[in-house]
C-alpha cells in the first residue's frame, strides 16, 4: 500500500484529485469507479476546477459508482445519482450516458444487481476505484459481515450507517433501509484503488483496516490483499496508525 499522509482535508482532496487526473491523462477513455459521501467532495471540486481551466478532459471517461439507495429515484435529492450529478458530473464535460449508478428505482434486486455486474464487465472493468471508509469499516455499502460479499447485491444498512447518513435527511426515519452496492469482488478487481480518509473520527477504523487482521468484520481490511492501493489520509485520520 502506498501511503500519503497529508495535513488536512484540503491537502487530501488535492492529492486525490491529482491521482485521479493522472489516470485520466494517461488513459483518456478510462473507467473511473466513484464514491459518494462527504470525503470525496473536495476532490471532485478540484477536478471541476482543473477541467474549467482547460487541463482535464472527461469526454471519453466512463464512470461507475459504488452504490445507491434502494427505492430512491435519480431525481430524489438524497439519491447518489443526484449527488454525483450535482457534485461532479454537471461541472465537467462527461457524457451522461457514460456515467453509471446502480438503479435504485428498480424494485427487483436481482435484476438491478445482475445488470450492474454485466455493465461493469462490458466496460472492461474499473481502472481506478475511489473509496471512502465508513465508521464500521464499510466500503461501498459492504457492511461488517461473516463473509466478503462478491458482486453487486442488495444490503440492509446497519444502524451505525443509518445514524451516520441521517445528517443528509430530514430525519433518521427517512434514511432508506436498503441499498444496492458493488461487492468486494467488484472492488478488488479494479486495477487501482484510491482510499481517501479524513478526520479523527475515522482514526480507529482506519488503523484496524490497514494494520489489523483481514476480516469481513472490517470490510476495508480486504484492501490489504490488493496489489495497487493508494491511501491518502490526513494526520487526524492516521493518528492511531503505528507507522
Ligand atoms: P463519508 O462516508 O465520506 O461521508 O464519511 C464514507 C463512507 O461511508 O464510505
Amino acid at each position: 500500500m502506498k501511503i500519503y499522509k497529508v495535513k488536512n482535508y484540503e491537502e487530501m482532496s488535492r492529492k486525490a484529485a491529482n491521482i485521479i487526473s493522472a489516470q485520466v491523462l494517461l488513459k483518456p477513455d478510462c473507467v473511473l469507479g466513484l464514491a459518494t459521501g462527504s470525503t470525496p467532495v473536495g476532490a471532485y471540486k478540484q477536478l471541476i476546477e482543473w477541467h474549467k481551466q482547460g487541463d482535464l478532459d472527461f469526454s471519453q471517461v466512463k464512470t461507475v459508482n459504488l452504490d445507491e439507495y434502494k427505492g430512491l429515484t435519480p431525481d430524489n435529492d438524497q439519491s447518489y445519482r443526484y449527488f454525483m450529478n450535482k457534485n461532479l458530473f454537471s461541472g465537467i464535460n462527461i457524457a451522461m450516458e457514460n456515467t453509471h449508478v446502480p438503479n435504485g428505482a428498480e424494485a427487483d434486486s436481482e435484476a438491478a444487481c445482475s445488470a450492474y455486474n454485466a455493465m461493469i464487465r462490458d466496460l472492461g472493468g474499473i481502472d481506478l476505484q475511489l473509496l471512502g471508509i465508513g465508521h464500521d469499516g464499510h466500503i461501498g455499502f459492504n457492511e461488517p459481515d461473516s463473509v466478503f460479499p462478491a458482486e453487486t447485491h442488495c444490503v440492509d444498512l446497519t444502524p451505525l450507517t443509518i445514524e451516520a447518513n441521517k445528517r443528509f435527511f430530514e430525519k433518521a426515519e427517512d434514511v432508506p433501509r436498503q441499498a444496492y452496492t458493488m461487492g468486494i469482488k467488484n472492488i478488488m478487481l479494479a486495477r487501482k484503488i484510491l482510499l481517501v480518509v479524513s478526520g479523527a473520527d475515522k482514526a480507529e477504523i482506519l488503523a484496524k483496516a490497514v494494520e489489523g487482521p483481514i476480516t469481513p468484520q472490517v470490510p476495508a481490511s480486504v484492501l490489504q490483499l490488493h496489489p495497487d492501493v493508494t491511501l491518502v489520509a490526513d494526520e487526524a485520520a492516521m493518528s492511531m496508525m503505528k507507522l
